[in-house]
């Protein structure tokens, strides 16, 4: 009689509970939707608001008993900010007192609502989020989920390597990773806080070695390559190119959004130097955007370069847009490795159509497809890069102005595409609702994605899809 009533319920408690997976945008499969962001550090749980990472530090560190701390901050912010070392606790300088209004955010270890993910990527079973430090409260700006480990819809975020070490950096936009195994981003040094940027360290590129998960290279960029005093706070995107398959033979490529300029970085001179050109400033009347509810008028300049395939002259097309824009230009890479590029080499490909304001952008090989995520349109985007450049030769794959709002991060691996949306412009003018899910990530791939569209491959049989892509013929 017990076994009876019984049963049922055992059967219920030996199933998992999977979260439901209704949340699909478009084409796209959501993989994960935060309401605020969370962090596992250490093995412990950061769900809310603290203003010290004393007891997360693991054993080195003295233990302090209370969150309510506080710790001295220098108005530079320069001096406290060593490497290896948390800015606001510096050894030396340990007051008792506080000298921070509790109002104020200075110094605090976790805002949660400040925290909102910007860049994506997805390297073998773990996904790099990253958080640019756009206000205080941000625990690490480059952190990581093992999806070999993590389930559920919104899982905490890890320090990358650790705790520890991620202090070395200050802020980051977006990272890639290239086929040699190296995390490739842009330290920008700085901590933007509205009205009052602090410069904290001059900006770097920095390389991680994802075997060893060791720092590899930390290059401080030149002066020349930052022109003015606001120029640390544009490096939102790097591009990494390998040249003829030789890992100790890579390019970056760094957009600089705000001073409108293309950094490039030699690994192998181990130099880097700046092109300027009028197609990577905005245009003026691309400039009013309506996005998650907000009118606002950017005039964020070149945001996003994407490499083409690389030609039998080791050269490759490098597809880029202004943000406020809807065109699309190239130039061969080879011009960009010249320290003075030939300025009549840069192209114009095409207007993608109205509002197709764009940040990132990323290019499938195989298909030859690029993908956008498209800002104006609260969307993701194709084009064959076969076609002209035209509204009508845009495949739209997914939209949405809630879940698609402001997506902010894209990139192609693994014949996968993934994408962040984080409703970034109502954090900015008006005010997240932390009741309802702001962050997104969502994955889909390539050819489930442009099948039946007008991005499936118009010339025939793709290679490298046989039998797959024999519409649009
Ligand atoms: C690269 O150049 C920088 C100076 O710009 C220098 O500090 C650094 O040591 C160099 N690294 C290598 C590996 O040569
Ligand atoms: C610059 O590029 C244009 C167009 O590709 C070409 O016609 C011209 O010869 C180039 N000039 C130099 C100096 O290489």
């Amino acid at each position: 009689m017990s076994y009876l009533i019984f049963a049922p319920l055992m059967i219920l408690l030996a199933v998992p509970v999977q979260p439901q997976r209704f949340n699909n945008v478009g084409k796209l499969t959501e993989v994960f939707a935060w309401k605020q962001m969370t962090y596992d550090i250490n093995g412990i749980m950061v769900l809310r608001d603290r203003f010290a990472e004393d007891d997360l530090a693991g054993g080195d560190r003295d233990r302090r008993s209370a969150d309510g701390l506080y710790f001295n901050y220098n108005d530079d912010g320069k001096k406290n900010w060593e490497e290896g070392q948390i800015w606001h606790d510096s050894p030396t300088e340990q007051p008792t007192t506080p000298t921070v209004d509790p109002n104020d955010e200075i110094g605090r270890f976790f805002v949660q609502y400040n925290n909102v993910p910007m860049g994506v990527e997805k390297v073998g079973n773990r996904l790099f989020i990253t958080i640019p430090r756009r206000r205080y409260g941000i625990p690490a700006t480059l952190n990581y989920i093992d999806l070999s480990v993590q389930g559920g819809r919104s899982p905490p975020l890890t320090p990358y390597p650790d705790m520890a070490r991620s202090t070395s950096m200050v802020s980051v936009y977006r990272t890639r990773a290239d086929e040699c195994g190296r995390l490739w981003m842009v330290d920008t040094g700085t901590i933007e806080i509205p009205n009052n940027p602090r410069y904290m360290q001059t900006p770097a590129i920095v390389v991680y070695d994802l075997r060893t998960d060791r720092q590899i290279l930390r290059y401080t960029l030149k002066s020349t390559d930052l022109p003015a005093r606001n120029t640390p706070t544009g490096l939102a995107s790097i591009t990494v190119v390998i040249k003829n398959g030789d890992c100790s033979n890579a390019y970056a490529y760094i957009a600089d959004v705000v001073t409108y300029g293309i950094i490039v970085y030699s690994l192998k001179e181990n130099d880097s130097w700046r092109h300027s050109h009028n197609y990577f400033h905005f245009n003026p009347t691309a400039g009013n955007m309506r996005v998650a509810g907000q009118s606002f008028q950017w005039n964020d300049g070149v945001f996003s370069i994407a490499a083409g395939p690389e030609g039998p002259d080791g050269c490759r097309q490098m597809y880029f847009h202004p943000m406020v824009s809807h065109q699309e230009f190239s130039v061969s890479s080879c011009e960009l490795e010249t320290r003075t590029a030939n300025q009549t080499a840069f192209q114009v490909i095409g207007h993608r159509g109205t509002n197709s304001q764009s940040t990132m952008h990323g290019y499938h090989a195989p298909s030859r497809v690029m993908f956008f995520a498209e800002v104006g349109r609260d969307a993701v985007s194709c084009w064959h890069t076969d076609k002209p450049l035209a509204p009508g030769n845009m495949g739209m794959l997914a939209q949405d102005q809630l879940r698609m709002s402001y997506p902010s991060d894209l990139h192609v691996t693994d014949d996968e595409v993934w994408v962040m949306a984080n409703s970034l412009p109502r954090f900015i003018y008006s005010r997240l609702n932390p009741n309802q899910y702001n962050f997104f990530v969502y994955r889909a791939k390539v050819a489930d994605l442009i099948a039946g569209t007008v991005c499936a491959a118009p010339y025939g049989p793709n290679p490298f899809y046989p039998g797959n892509f024999f519409m649009n013929i």
